[in-house]
């Protein structure tokens, strides 16, 4: 296997494997000497057609703690503003030996593209594309529940553990890397959401789908905020934040309704004071700052298997995404 575009790529074990892989590398990356020689000697280009400051930052500490070189390329103040084409940026990354591109697009559908055009011969990772996909979210996500939830175990998954996304299903492709992955992990997912943000043809989704949130929350060993995504939106369809909090927002009242044990979670950024309070964000339950902490392992395990180096007790990996 050779790249990472969707979480529909992996399968149970390659999942687990990736969620194993991140908690071992970050024990050893969590000791005093934080640098692994492992991917010494390559380079890994993030490929940013779109604003980010967790993935984009993220995947850069990943590389380099591994050693990696690492060429950081954002749109904004490159040739693409003079209209230069996706194939000639990913032909002038070739030329420079790139060997991994881990590309955002505003596009849906453009690391794909990235991967099957055979412009580059490195791996790509999606790192979010339009409304489609956000695979490593989907994993960083999966780790922090796993450690909240089932105490981080080694081969372990998230069988039978309730997990509901509430918000901007329509616009959200961490929803959507999240309903596939974690119910590949075993989880049962239901996302909450007003109907004018639910896309076409959820019902077919492997998830259970209501309006309803109060009547879910109980019933929740995870609550994922998501964050209500104004700027792909019609200004004519903007939901009143007045009105999208009194109804989809977690408060404190709500949080008091989920089981003890439950956690809240958010990909970030968050719109406080819309989807989630600032006492339910600073809330010990919530999950936010962990999770990213989270990506930084996560993202190791990704560019550790795909570009095979050798692991901490100096193994070769095997590549596991698709
Ligand atoms: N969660 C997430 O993808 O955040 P960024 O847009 O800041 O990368």
């Amino acid at each position: 296997k050779h790249h990472l575009i969707s979480a529909a790529d992996l399968t149970r074990d390659d999942a687990v494997l990736i969620l194993d892989t991140a908690e071992e590398l970050s024990r050893v990356a969590g000791r005093p000497i934080k640098k692994l020689p492992t991917l010494r000697g390559r380079t890994v280009v993030n490929l940013f057609f779109e604003d980010s400051t967790r993935t984009r930052i993220s995947f850069e500490a990943a590389a380099k703690r591994l050693s990696a070189d690492v060429i950081n390329f954002s749109a904004k103040g490159s040739s693409v503003s003079k209209g230069e084409s996706l194939k000639d940026t990913a032909l002038t990354l070739e030329a420079m030996g790139a060997d991994a591109v881990v590309i955002r697009h505003h596009d849906s559908g453009a690391p794909h593209r990235l991967a099957t055009s055979g412009w580059i011969g490195g791996h790509v990772v999606n790192a979010g594309d339009g409304t489609h996909e956000h695979p490593t979210q989907a994993l960083l996500d999966a780790f922090a529940l796993r450690r909240r939830l089932v105490g981080g175990e080694l081969g372990a998954d998230l069988t039978g553990r309730r997990v509901t996304i509430v918000g901007d299903i329509l616009h959200s492709r961490v929803a959507r890397s999240n309903v596939r992955l974690l119910t590949t992990l075993g989880a049962e997912v239901t996302v909450v959401a007003p109907p004018t943000l639910l896309p076409v043809g959820v019902e077919s989704w492997p998830c259970a789908v209501s309006y309803d949130l109060d009547a879910v929350l109980p019933d929740s060993d995870a609550v994922m905020m998501l964050r209500v995504q104004r700027e792909r939106m019609n200004a004519a369809f903007f939901p009143t934040e007045r009105e999208y909090a009194r109804r989809y927002g977690l408060d404190g009242e709500r949080m008091a309704r989920m089981p003890e044990h439950a956690v809240v979670m958010h990909p970030g950024p968050m719109n406080r004071g819309m989807e989630i309070t600032a006492e339910v964000a600073d809330s010990p339950r919530c999950t936010v700052v962990e999770q990213v902490s989270a990506g930084v392992s996560v993202r190791m395990a990704v560019l550790y298997l795909l570009l095979g180096g050798a692991g901490p007790t100096g193994e070769e990996a095997t590549a596991t995404a698709s």
